[in-house]
């Protein structure tokens, strides 16, 4: 397993839609364990394929609080299949985007449908922060961020920051 870097607002990549994978081979399996290792180190609850630069449909997740036993999640083509009416607002924040946050509604549970990193078709019926976690990055793998929720003011004024951060980056 290897860290790889997460890249960051407004890097073009994070708003591309990502392609679906056709086969679970030892290179898929490879990328999801880099994610895994950079969520945790990260740390964060989630993370998407787009947010290390590769852009396919993979996302991984863990819920689990800090001394329980670690519960990830590796889902590959991810889709919703099931939302339910009631909505939830949980304020969100996003590796690609440090130090945001932002109150975003969303349905309160979900059911996804993806395959696990041996190839199977399996469903699991996501509630709470793990039913925040799936739709916020299946976002992701949709080129959606969570500015995208915001009021279009404050949307501005956080791009215009991370571009500049970007610009004293490349300068350094
Ligand atoms: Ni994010």
């Amino acid at each position: 397993m290897a860290k790889r870097s997460i890249i960051l607002l407004p890097d073009p990549v994070l708003r591309l839609v990502a392609a679906p994978i056709g086969t679970v081979d030892d290179e898929v399996r490879r990328l999801a364990d880099d994610l895994l290792e950079t969520m945790y180190e990260a740390p964060g609850v989630g993370l998407a394929a787009p947010q290390v630069g590769v852009s396919r449909r993979l996302i991984v997740l863990d819920v689990s609080e800090k001394d329980d036993e670690k519960q990830p999640h590796v889902m590959i083509n991810p889709v919703i299949v099931q939302r339910s009416d009631e909505p939830n607002v949980h304020e969100e924040g996003c590796l690609s985007i440090p130090d945001v946050r932002a109150e975003i509604e969303r349905p309160t549970s979900v059911v996804v449908r993806y395959v696990d990193r041996n190839g199977a078709l399996r469903e699991l019926s996501a509630d709470g922060l793990l039913a925040t976690c799936v739709q916020h990055e299946i976002d992701h793998l949709e080129g959606r961020l969570l500015i995208d929720y915001m009021s279009r003011l404050r949307r501005e004024m956080v791009v215009k920051r991370f571009k500049k951060l970007a610009r004293d980056r490349a300068m350094m």
